[in-house]
């Protein structure tokens, strides 16, 4: 069966993860769930100059086009009828990168006010990959506590903190090693992305 992963994007900074993200899966033949929230959108518009009717349509021309194997379902953050508000709908894990500390505090709390809140809180009951992707810095003992208590129910928490020994040149290449992280733990392969092999000279 075609691999189906949800996505979400919040309202913190690195806006530019869940672009990236977008941008790797849709070279694979994988249906991709998404949902964006209210603050993204405006997140979106301020760090990336974007303002279009779907963040979907951004995904095709950021960083150039690329090959598109996958169709992206978009569905608004009010929609609680979406298919992935229901334990009911399959799928192969959800990423909410980045992850915002509100939605991180209501997803560690229980809270479904929205699509996104609902599908991560449906992810953890179905024991369905659930990735975390927080940013914010410093973090105070609230957040700390959170990111503990939704590791404990299942999620996996996974900080949008780059790494540099693939020596990126670009800021796309150093949000990349991030989003091959990601990938890796969807179980996606791509060997798009450089990998550390050893000593480099
Ligand atoms: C420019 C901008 C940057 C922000 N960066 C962050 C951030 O890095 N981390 C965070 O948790 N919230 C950040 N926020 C605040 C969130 O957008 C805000 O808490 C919002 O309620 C999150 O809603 P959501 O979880 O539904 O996306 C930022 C807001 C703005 C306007």
């Amino acid at each position: 069966m075609t691999k189906r992963i949800i996505i979400g994007i919040c309202g913190a900074s690195g806006s530019v993860y869940g672009i990236r993200l977008l941008k790797a899966l849709t070279a694979h033949s994988i249906e991709i769930y998404l949902t964006v929230s209210t603050a993204a959108r405006f997140v979106i518009s301020q760090e990336l100059g974007y303002e279009g009717e779907t963040v979907s349509g951004l995904v095709g021309s950021y960083g150039g086009q690329t090959s598109h194997a996958a169709t992206i379902h978009e569905f608004s953050p009010d929609d609680l009828s979406a298919p992935f508000s229901s334990g009911s709908f399959q799928h192969d894990g959800m990423v909410i990168v980045p992850c915002s500390m509100n939605t991180l505090a209501a997803v560690a709390s229980g809270l479904t006010g929205n699509l996104m809140q609902r599908a991560a809180d449906v992810s953890l009951k179905e024991k369905r990959p659930l990735i975390l992707v927080p940013r914010e810095t410093p973090l105070n003992r609230i957040h700390l506590f959170n990111m503990g208590r939704a590791a404990d129910a299942g999620a996996t928490i996974m900080p949008a903190a780059p790494s540099f020994y693939s020596r990126p040149q670009t800021v796309d290449e150093v949000v990349d090693t991030v989003v091959s992280r990601i990938l890796d733990h969807l179980g996606i392969t791509d060997n798009g992305f450089p990998r550390w092999d050893g000593i480099r000279g």
